[in-house]
């Protein structure tokens, strides 16, 4: 079911510092920063040879990912996110082994403009893991 790593996602509490220390200091290449509005977040996506990392920051104030800075006041790994051919079939896959899918379980548009669906972090060994469908 699981292809490539598609990105790992690390919430940040200052966009425009993390950005710059991934730009300045890592010397990587970055994005503009892209509100997404639908989820919660503002993100910059750091270009790396074999995946990305997705670095949030919480847009709105009722941020998906505020909860998770306030227990994180310095940031911290937020998710991963893994690329799968069907993302219907996988959801349906990993529902019927009783893996909790979040949201009203059908697949959102991500930051990518591919549909992508969030899965339960207590069934995957404390991790938030993201599917999206390329
Ligand atoms: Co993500």
């Amino acid at each position: 079911m699981l292809g490539r790593v598609n990105h790992i996602a690390i919430a940040v509490p200052d966009l425009a510092a993390a950005t710059s220390t991934y730009r300045d200091t890592l010397g990587a290449r970055v994005s503009q920063a892209q509100a997404l509005p639908e989820h919660g977040v503002t993100v910059v996506f750091v270009e790396l040879p074999n995946t990305k990392v997705e670095l949030l920051e919480p847009l709105g104030p009722d941020s998906p990912i505020s909860a998770f800075l306030e227990k994180n006041p310095s940031g911290g790994m937020h998710h991963i996110c893994y690329e799968v051919d069907d993302i219907v079939a996988a959801r349906d896959t990993l529902k019927a082994a009783g893996a909790r899918v979040l949201g009203d379980g059908n697949p959102k548009t991500g930051a990518h403009g591919k549909p992508v669906l969030f899965l339960h972090p207590k069934d995957f060994n404390g991790t938030l893991v993201e599917l999206e469908q390329l």
